[in-house]
Parts: structure tokens; sequence; C-alpha cells
């Protein structure tokens, strides 16, 4: 493995009724509170309430920016960014999904600067500083809660972009799995298939001797393939939801990744998808992935994808060379995402190739080459949009 540092400051706070420890938390920050959520569903499955009797116990004086939309616009986070300022909000606190985390913290960066948060997301210019903030996680996905990254859609110029800073990680998170019972089955699928690709996007990485934490990937691969046939069947099931609450966060909080760079051309892609058409992050990565590995995978990779298919799905790659064996592991992979409902093909989004060239540009919009385990160009983004309509 590559030397690496360790930094994750977030305060992660799991488990049935831990909203409890909201106000103690938040009135180590201030009065003036900006409560971010997204387009209502925290009203109708009772959080909304709760959250705010918490902060109504610490005579917080409230303020609300609601409607952060799946795949959240720079122009809400302007919004929030004002209402700032206007304001002199202290804190900010997130109460949602990955796009209402990540709109909370461009918020908060963008408040504590004149620089134009658009500048900020397309690295021209970086963070100087952030509004503390806290987050409140409603779904299990982009582990977003555990992290410093945000992404942020301009649907003006059709542009989506991942950026990060050290003062974006939340100062906690409050994770109670019983708030995510009422995330709907398609959206649940979304997320579970968010959280694999996480793992999938350390696991492919170019970097010699890393047996702990290639298991550590496998085992939540594992535990994710294990428990979600279960919890589509039943939703509202404790434990189901607090195994993949816990998957979503170790998957993407920097602990599996501890000596390396995973790939991460996957989740390229697919954000130039949801730039120019605007699908759940999650059922575009579905599509993607396979036709990702297939394109990559050549003789010279194989024995990583053969690993995986081994370990994670279950090939006897007895009497098999590693390219068999890795091939029948894709297909795993792609026939367990459709056994729990997930999409295949583009076109359940109704994408067809009249955009694929507009979006093989999207892909190479901060750089014409991307991927650390196998660098694509534009041409490669073609071939694998191609094969995914
Ligand atoms: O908007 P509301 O009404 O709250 O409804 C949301 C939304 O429609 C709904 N939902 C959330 N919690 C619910 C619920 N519905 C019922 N009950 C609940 N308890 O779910 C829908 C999707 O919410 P969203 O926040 O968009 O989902 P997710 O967490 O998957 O976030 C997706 C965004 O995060 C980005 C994606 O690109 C996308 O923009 N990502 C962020 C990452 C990060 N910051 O580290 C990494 C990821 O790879 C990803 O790119
Ligand atoms: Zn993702």
């Amino acid at each position: 493995m590559n030397n690496f540092t360790f930094y994750n400051p977030v305060k992660l706070i799991f488990g049935r009724g831990q909203l409890e420890q909201l106000p103690e938390e938040v009135s180590q920050y201030g009065k003036k509170v900006l409560v971010v959520y997204g387009g209502g569903s925290i009203k109708r499955n009772g959080v909304y309430d709760k959250v705010m009797d918490r902060l109504a116990a610490i005579d917080a004086e409230v303020h609300e920016l609601p409607g952060v939309e799946p795949n959240p616009r720079v122009s809400t986070v302007r919004k929030g960014i004002d209402l700032c300022k206007n304001e002199g909000i202290e804190f900010l606190l997130a109460v949602g999904g990955g796009s209402t985390i990540d709109a909370t913290k461009a918020i908060a960066a963008g408040a504590m600067t004149d620089t134009d948060i658009w500048d900020i997301v397309t690295k021209k210019e970086a963070a100087s500083d952030a509004l503390p903030f806290g987050t409140v996680l409603t779904i299990a996905a982009t582990g977003s809660e555990m992290n410093r990254g945000s992404v942020i859609t301009n649907w003006e110029t059709h542009e989506k972009h991942g950026w990060g800073s050290p003062y974006t990680y939340p100062k906690f998170s409050i994770l109670d799995p019983a708030n995510t019972f009422s995330v709907p089955r398609e959206q649940t699928v979304y997320g579970m298939v968010d959280i694999m690709s996480h793992v999938l996007e350390h696991y492919f990485h170019q970097t010699g001797n890393t047996p702990i934490q290639d298991r550590f990937c496998e085992s939540i691969l594992q535990t994710v393939k294990e428990t979600a046939p279960k919890l589509v069947e039943d939703l509202e099931n404790y434990e189901y939801r607090e195994t993949i609450m816990l998957s979503g966060t170790l998957a993407l909080n920097d602990m599996l990744n501890m000596g390396f760079r995973g790939d991460w051309a996957t989740h390229n892609l697919e954000h130039a998808v949801s730039a120019v058409h605007d699908i759940p992050h999650g059922g575009g990565l579905a599509v993607l992935f396979p036709n990702w590995m297939k394109h990559v995978l050549d003789e010279s990779n194989a024995e990583r994808f053969k690993q995986l298919a081994v370990r994670v799905f279950d090939v006897d790659a007895e009497g098999k060379s590693d390219y068999e064996a890795a091939m029948e592991g894709i297909d795993k992979l792609r026939a367990f995402w459709d056994s729990i409902g997930a999409p295949a093909t583009l076109g359940e989004y109704d994408i067809d190739e009249s955009t694929v060239e507009e979006m093989a540009d999207k892909t190479v919009i901060a750089r014409p080459e991307f991927g650390n385990f196998k660098q694509l160009t534009r041409d490669d983004s073609v071939q694998i949009l191609q094969a995914s309509l």
C-alpha cells in the first residue's frame, strides 16, 4: 500500500432514538440554525416534527431551506448562502439524504466567502472556511454523512461535479435506522447499489498488498448482498435497515481506501448521465457498473475481477481461466442487481443514443482522462454508454 494519513473528525451518533442527542450537539455551535431539507419526505414521516421539537427545547432561532432537489442544484445552494448571510446563521442542520447533505456542505462553505460557490465546486477556487453543520440522515446511500464530499449540479450548464474540502466534514451525524423505514423500495434499492458501487470503486485499484482493505470491502459487499433481498421484502425491519445504514457510512468514510486510490470512473460516467438527464444516482450506477467492468476487463487485470467473483459472488473458479471466472462474477453482479429490481439499461430512463455524445463530453470536462484502475478517454465513455443503452 502507499503511505497515507487518515483523518475523519465526524462524530457518528448511531442507533434507535439517537435524535435525543440533537439539542446537546447543536447547542455547542449556536442558536441561529438553518434547517435544510428536501421535497417533503421528512414532513410525511414525522422526522421534521421531531427535529423541530428538539430545536425548540434549546430555544433555537430556526430558519428553513426546504426543496433541495435529488441531484441538488447550485441555484438552491445559492439561496441557502444568501439566507445564511442575511440572517447571520450560526449552524446548519441537514435533515435528509445525500442531496440535502451535499447542498448543506456547499452552503456552509459559500456562506463564508464572496467567491461564487460554483467556482469552488468546479475547483477554480478553494474553500477557505465553512459554517459548522450537522446531519440527520434519512436514507442509506451516499456516505455523505461521514465524509467531506459534496456533489452539486448546475442545471443551466448541465454539469454535475464532486468537490470537498477540509472544512466540509459534518460536526456530527445522527443515524437512526428507523428514520429510513419510509424510504420507498425503489429508492432503497438505489441506495444499496450506490453503497456497493462505492465499495467496488475502492476495490478496483492498482496498488499492491492491500489484504485487509480487500477483505473489508468484500465483507461489506457480502453483507449488503445478503441483506438487500430481505430488506426489499420487509422495508420496516429495523435490523436490516441498521445493517444497510452502517454499510453505507463505512463504504465512503475513507476507511476502506487507506493506502490506495480506487478507480471512480463509473461515478464520473454516472455524474455525466445525471447531469444531462437528472436520473437517480444509484439507478445510473446499476446500469453502468457492470458495463464498465466488461469494458476494462482484460487478461492483465482479470485476477482482481476473479478475486471478487470467487470471494463475493461464490464463483467456482475450478478449471476456468481468470478471465472466464471474472466474466462469471460480472454476470452474477448483474443478476443480483436485477433480482432486487435495479435498472439494467439507460433505456429504462428513456435515454437513447441521441445524447451519448453529449454525455461523453461531460465525462471529460474536468480531465481528458479519468479512472485510476484503468485510464479511460472520451472514446471509452462513448463505448460504455452505447453498451448501456
Ligand atoms: O427530497 P425528499 O422529499 O426528502 O425525498 C428524498 C428523495 O426524493 C427521498 N428520501 C430520503 N429519505 C427518505 C426519503 N423518502 C422517504 N423516506 C425517507 N426517510 O429519497 C430521494 C432521494 O434522496 P437523495 O438525498 O437524492 O438520495 P441520496 O442519498 O442517494 O443522494 C444522492 C445524491 O448524492 C450524490 C449523488 O450524486 C446525488 O446527487 N452523491 C454524493 C456523495 C457524497 N457526498 O459523498 C457520493 C455519492 O457517490 C453520490 O455521488
Ligand atoms: Zn455514489
